[in-house]
């Protein structure tokens, strides 16, 4: 087996290292360049046998109709890589994923209805992306987060209806964007994009080309001028609503929120709850009106989230400390308010979750300071509710916005029983 196997070793790494007949390298040692131009040859498929070491590699101008994830598998190092005029409608998961030298790729007048995103992911030296004139839908909000270097980006003649207003927030180099020539839907959901718009320095060429394709009133308006969408980013306050008066008896203790959210459209409302043992998230109510109120057992089953935007925890205990927080979304984005809650009498009220127990304070009512007995913690109970920073969001953006701050209602809650 010996020299065979030494021949056919020699003859796959004289293969690889050779241009595959139908196209022309050509190396620019001054530059170090490796150029592998298989442009205009007929080509159906990626040619097999690309040198290893080509850096541009040029498909522009043939018929081909797919790309594997291996169809790069050789040929690692590329920097530019030329896919124009290709008839290109399926593009496999991981076909671009390994090229995290590229700098340059053009997709652009291809068949491209779906493309593979996540690839994106760890090609940061990407400075240019051409996806213009395909068939894209659908532009994930997070797309090109990680694309530091990204300086031009076309995605103009495509499909695409929404694009969140953050998707091209994360891209301190970009210079120039192209998304005209779209069948934008106008809702709510493009507001932030048209907030955008108006505000950003990027070149944006053909702005007049960036139109409305629905809903009928506005089909044809321009995105980027003044155009009436009667869209509101919610708003949020939260609050604390006593069950409890002093002069109830009571053996057990319901923390009552109460998260009154508006916006336009109606905003959802989600509660997450954070304890230092477990995260729950409650999307919408999970009791009707006049519903029944579910045994006491789990923790799940003794929250109850009520359709007004109040939310009930039954028999609140030292292990349901945390960080209590509403988070209203609708169309435009969404905004979050927290509360950290904690019951005093404990030593250390929920161990480390309370960072900033600005609200926080020793009970003032003097019995407690006074009485002795080993039972007073058990007996008097405080519950501290100190704010953790609001958070807003609008789809791929995240911003942090003072003026949230104020919506959070705080108030303190004192309760004496037994
Ligand atoms: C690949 O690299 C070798 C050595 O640097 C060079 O001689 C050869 O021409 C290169 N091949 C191509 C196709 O650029
Ligand atoms: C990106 O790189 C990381 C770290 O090397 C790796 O774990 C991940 O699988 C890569 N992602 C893709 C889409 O290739
Ligand atoms: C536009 O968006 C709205 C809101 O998301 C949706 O209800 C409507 O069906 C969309 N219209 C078209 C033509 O896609
Ligand atoms: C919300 O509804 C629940 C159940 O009907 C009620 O107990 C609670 O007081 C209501 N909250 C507010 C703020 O009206």
């Amino acid at each position: 087996m010996g020299p065979w196997f030494c021949f056919f070793t020699a003859l796959l790494l004289v293969e690889t290292q050779s241009c595959p007949e139908i196209c022309n390298c050509v190396a620019k040692k001054k530059y170090g360049r490796h150029i592998a131009d298989c442009s205009y040859r007929d080509l159906r498929a990626v040619p097999l046998g690309l040198p290893f070491n080509a850096t541009t590699l040029t498909l522009s101008v043939n018929h081909i109709s797919s790309l594997q994830e291996d169809s790069f598998a050789d040929v690692v190092d590329l920097q530019a890589l030329w896919l124009s005029h290709n008839e290109i409608s399926t593009v496999a998961q991981g076909t671009f994923a390994s090229l995290v030298q590229l700098r340059a790729i053009d997709l652009s007048h291809n068949r491209i209805a779906v493309f593979p995103w996540g690839d994106l992911v760890n090609l940061t030296a990407l400075q240019q992306l051409k996806l213009s004139s395909n068939r894209l839908e659908k532009v994930p909000p997070e797309a090109f987060r990680t694309l530091r270097d990204l300086r031009s980006l076309w995605l103009n003649d495509n499909r695409i209806s929404v694009l969140a207003g953050g998707t091209f927030s994360s891209l301190p180099l970009l210079s120039q964007l192209q998304i005209n020539h779209n069948p934008f839907n106008c809702s709510c959901k493009v507001w932030g994009l048209k907030r955008w718009l108006e505000e950003t320095p990027v070149s944006i060429p053909e702005r007049d080309s960036i139109t409305c394709a629905a809903p009928d009133n506005l089909k044809g308006s321009i995105l980027g001028r003044p155009l009436k969408l009667d869209c509101m980013l919610p708003s949020i306050q939260l609050a604390y609503h006593s069950s409890l008066g002093n002069s109830v008896l009571h053996d057990e203790l319901t923390l009552r929120l109460h998260c009154s959210a508006m916006g336009r459209p109606p905003p959802e409302i989600q509660w997450k709850i954070q304890t230092s043992t477990r995260e729950v998230v409650i999307n919408g109510p999970n009791v009707g009106e006049g519903g029944n109120w579910l045994a006491a057992g789990s923790f799940e089953q003794r929250i109850l989230v009520f359709k007004n935007g109040s939310m009930a925890i039954l028999e609140f205990s030292k292990a349901d400390e945390g960080i209590y927080t509403c988070q209203a979304l609708n169309d435009v984005g969404s905004r979050e308010a927290s509360v950290n809650v904690a019951l005093a009498g404990s030593k250390k009220p929920a161990g480390d979750i309370i960072r900033n127990n600005i609200q926080a304070s020793k009970p003032q009512t003097e019995p407690c300071e006074k009485e002795e007995s080993p039972k007073s913690e058990d007996k008097f109970v405080v519950i501290y509710l100190t704010p953790v920073a609001p958070m807003t969001s609008n789809e791929g953006a995240t911003l942090w916005e003072p003026q949230a701050w104020a919506g959070v209602l705080l108030l303190p809650l004192l309760t004496l029983y037994g």
